[in-house]
């Protein structure tokens, strides 16, 4: 078997003492302190699966193409938020970089057709085995920590990651990720959060319907999630303030830079 770091100019760390970690030509081992992380199809496993994760991934995230075609031209003109997501991505990842993409599930299309190496760390297995096939290198791993050597990536992203992991966990996480980036180097990041919009905060003073036409919609029915969007963000056009419609106001969208 070759190593999975074939040809990549990264290096892996363990996890238990961050010492580098070696291919003994079927695993990547630690000489330091002894740990042995196997390699499953290609994939260096540092981590079991998380059962709900797999589960969650395999109903609700595609591997995200780009947005092509007729439905690409429709989606630059109606207020959805994956558009608007593409376009904040199109805009801030830069090209030609080595590109980590975090929490990566099947990973993204605009992120491989950037970079000139795309990496994807995720815990769950079965959407891993897909990223492999459009990015790189994919990794098993939880983030803490990111199992690169420092200063290994040009850009690191996460997308709808950041809100997954529990508060007492995040300073770690930006410390990771800070670590992992290049001097100069660029953090990328959709970050979910809930709605300050005066039209979601009117829809919330009926909890029951909001619930019902907001909440459920996300996990059982899209297209009345789609539907229930494009409504509101229809009266939102309609009231003159296109620049800041409804999806905007439910994730941040955030860029920080390595000095
Ligand atoms: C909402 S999904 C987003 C997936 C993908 N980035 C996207 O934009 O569609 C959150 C992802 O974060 C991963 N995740 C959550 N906590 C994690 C952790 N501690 N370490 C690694 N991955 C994690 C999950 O397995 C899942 O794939
Ligand atoms: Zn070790």
């Amino acid at each position: 078997m070759k190593s999975p770091l074939d040809n990549l100019p990264l290096g892996l760390i363990c996890p238990s003492c961050r010492a580098a970690l070696e291919w003994n030509g079927e695993a990547l081992g630690c000489y330091a302190c002894g740990r042995r992380v196997p390699v499953k199809d290609g994939i260096p496993s540092f981590c079991d699966s998380d059962a709900f994760y797999e589960q969650y991934i395999s109903h609700h995230v595609p591997y995200h193409l780009n947005p092509a075609g007729l439905k690409g031209a429709i989606l630059r003109l109606l207020p959805y938020w994956s558009w608007r997501e593409w376009r904040f991505w199109r805009r801030y990842v830069p090209r030609g970089v080595w590109l980590l993409d975090l929490g990566c599930a099947r990973g993204r299309e605009i992120f491989a057709e950037r970079a000139a190496g795309c990496v994807g760390v995720d815990t769950a297995f079965s959407a891993l085995a897909e990223c492999a096939r459009h990015y790189r290198m994919a990794v098993q791993s939880g983030m803490n920590p990111i199992p690169f050597e420092s200063g290994s990536f040009d850009c690191v992203v996460t997308s709808h990651v950041i809100g997954h992991i529990p508060a007492a966990e995040k300073d770690d996480l930006c410390s990771e990720i800070a670590r992992v980036l290049k001097t100069g180097g660029r953090s990328v990041n959709v970050i979910e959060t809930d709605s300050l919009h005066p039209l979601v905060r009117f829809a919330k003073q009926r909890p029951q319907l909001y619930y019902r036409y907001f909440v459920e919609p996300v996990i059982e029915n899209p297209v009345r999630l789609a539907a229930a969007e494009v409504a509101l963000g229809a009266v939102h056009y309609t009231l003159g303030q296109w620049r800041y419609p409804l999806d905007h106001a439910q994730f941040i969208a955030a860029v920080f830079e390595k000095g």
